[in-house]
């Protein structure tokens, strides 16, 4: 009768004939059975052991009887099961027990073959709420994946559009490059070549950039915050800018004395964060024409406890639309030459850090940013 494996039977009759009666025949029957001559014993088992089914008779000496069992069981653990044994004229107790939400009720003298129909019906009871219960995590677990799966193509949607329309962008330049070589080649222009050469180069630094962009992106990384040196990372990053700026007119000032020797942190994505706000502060001063000679100024500071990087620019400056908008995915105002992955992503990494960012702009004087990082447990 019993599936599954045994399953547990508190079997509670304060007459002690039966008691063994029914012992017997349900241990027969594949149940493991637990016995209480009372509801008060009852309770204490059912509290220590919780039975999945439980048959009791409904009228039993003492203070707690069948209903009141019943009720404080149904209390404890509504999903029990509880099949009350009744004697002939008890209908309206079992009527009673039937709307505490008693499983069924069986009637004395106990045949034992509507026993075994009524356990039946117990033991389908619980296999189909099991599966009920199955069915609706699987659902849930669907929905919750079929919410990620929508988020994350809209994202992707979103994405492709911008990114085939930066594309495109760059096209027309590698387009208008081959057109300065083919021509340069025909009429042998040496100015032309050089033209289109530079056009095609730089054109081709974009497209990598934008790709490189996109991996980083569409790649899930697991931080890895660990000791590092900061006066030799903040240096390298500073040579990649200044790399970059050696034949513009401007400088880069570096300010690491009152760094920290060592802090917590992932260098690597750091310092893809670092540069992405570097080069709009190069970005920046180049599209900037008022000013006579423009600065960048790199700092690193330890602050209350905090890795501090300032980096300060006298360019363009960002208006007030500008600044609300610049952390957000794909904005840029730079046409073909920008596609508004970088602070974004740069915000997404201070964020894994637990670090904040804080940015100051003004329209026609320059921007300053201001990174904060707290030291977290590399083990945390
Ligand atoms: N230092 C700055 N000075 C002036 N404007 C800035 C500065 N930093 C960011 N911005 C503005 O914020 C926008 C978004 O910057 P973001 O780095 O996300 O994208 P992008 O530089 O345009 O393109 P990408 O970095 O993907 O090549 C820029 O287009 C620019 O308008
Ligand atoms: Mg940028």
């Amino acid at each position: 009768m019993a599936q599954e494996g045994k399953q547990t039977i508190l079997l509670v009759d304060d007459e002690e004939d039966i008691r063994d009666v029914l012992r017997i025949a349900l241990s027969n029957s594949g149940y493991d059975v637990l016995t209480a001559k009372d509801g008060d014993e009852a309770l204490r088992i059912f509290s220590e052991t919780r039975p999945p089914i439980v048959l009791t008779d409904i009228k039993m000496p003492g203070m707690i009887d069948g209903i009141e069992l019943l009720q404080r069981i149904k209390r404890e653990n509504p999903d029990t099961e509880v099949v009350m044994i009744t004697g002939h004229g008890d209908m309206d107790l079992a009527i009673q027990s039937l709307k505490n939400e008693a499983t069924d009720f069986i009637t004395k003298p106990i045949n034992v073959e509507a026993l075994r129909v009524s356990l039946q019906r117990v033991e389908e009871k619980i296999l189909m709420k099991k599966k009920l219960m199955e069915y609706t995590q699987k659902l849930e677990a669907m929905i919750l994946e079929k919410t990620e799966l929508r988020d994350r193509l809209s994202s992707l949607g979103l994405m492709i559009g911008s990114i085939s329309h930066g594309m495109k962008g760059l096209l027309t330049n590698l387009d208008a490059g081959l057109y300065l070589l083919d021509s340069g080649i025909a009429k042998n222009h040496k100015e032309r070549l050089q033209e289109g050469l530079e056009t095609v180069r730089q054109t081709t630094g974009r497209i990598k950039k934008l790709v490189l962009d996109i991996l980083f992106y569409a790649k899930e990384r697991e931080l890895k915050i660990r000791p590092s040196e900061v006066v030799p990372f903040a240096a390298e990053v500073a040579d990649v800018i200044e790399n970059k700026i050696k034949d513009k007119p401007m400088e880069l000032v570096r300010k690491f004395d009152r760094a920290p020797k060592q802090w917590n942190i992932d260098p690597d994505f750091l310092r893809t964060a670092l540069i992405n706000i570097l080069e709009n502060a190069v970005d920046a001063c180049l599209e900037d024409t008022e000013k006579p000679f423009h600065q960048i100024t790199f700092e690193t500071l330890e602050q209350d406890g905090e890795l501090v990087f300032n980096i300060q620019d006298n360019g363009t400056g960002m208006d007030s639309d500008t600044l609300e908008k610049a952390f957000n995915l794909f904005f840029s105002t730079k046409g073909t030459k920008g596609t508004g992955f970088g602070l974004f992503i740069t915000d997404n990494i201070i964020k894994q850090h637990g670090g904040t960012i804080q940015v100051k702009s003004a329209r026609g004087k320059g921007t300053q940013f201001c990174i904060r990082i707290p030291s977290p447990d590399p083990d945390a």
